[in-house]
């Protein structure tokens, strides 16, 4: 029987189990440690979603690395172009590093354009993306995500890290709208 939860005004049912996520966030790690096994990067945690994903990706990579941990504040400012992105919380000098941005899910992508965009004008050697969750029929960006965890539907999912109006980031497994 499917067990549904209920978050505020909306119900969600088990979508993802945590041994499939695990598994998932495993072959991630293992595609990491081979292919940047010649580089030392610097992860950059993208807060607030991401930090379970981080968590558990982080113990299986086993090549020397740096973390850090960002969030991406938009604000509306006074040009004409609308919304400013800013960077919050980068207090290393990643110039001439490989950076690795950590995302729990990408969507649009617009959140991640913004992001690179942003680290393009710090010098960086090179920028790869991991993200646990991608909805490819939402995502209409060129930028290459380079590890993927799990590629989902364009549906709503909570759990893991990712929350429905601030709530279920602590779910272990992930529940898609009912
Ligand atoms: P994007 O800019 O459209 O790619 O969206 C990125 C951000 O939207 C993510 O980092 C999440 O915070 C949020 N988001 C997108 N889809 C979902 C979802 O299905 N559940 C919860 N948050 C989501």
């Amino acid at each position: 029987m499917t067990q549904l939860i209920t978050i505020k005004d909306k119900q969600f049912r088990p979508y993802l189990s945590a041994e499939q996520i695990e598994s998932a966030v495993k072959n991630v790690a293992a595609k990491i440690n081979k292919e940047l096994e010649n580089e030392t990067p610097v992860f950059l945690v993208v807060l607030n979603g991401s930090f379970m994903f981080a968590s558990d990706l982080l113990k299986e990579v086993t090549i020397p690395c740096e973390i850090s941990f960002i969030k991406v504040a938009s604000y509306h400012g006074t040009s004409s172009s609308g919304s400013v992105s800013e960077l919050i919380g980068l207090t290393e000098d990643i110039s001439g590093r490989t950076v690795v941005i950590v995302e729990d899910i990408v969507d649009t992508g617009i959140t991640l354009e913004k992001l690179v965009a942003i680290l393009q004008r710090k010098n960086v050697k090179q920028i790869k993306v991991a993200s646990a969750l991608l909805k490819p029929d939402s995502y209409k960006k060129d930028y290459k995500i380079d590890y993927v965890g799990i590629e989902i539907p364009n549906d709503f999912v909570v759990g893991y890290g990712l929350d429905y109006e601030g709530l279920g980031r602590n779910l272990k497994e992930i529940y898609v709208l009912a």
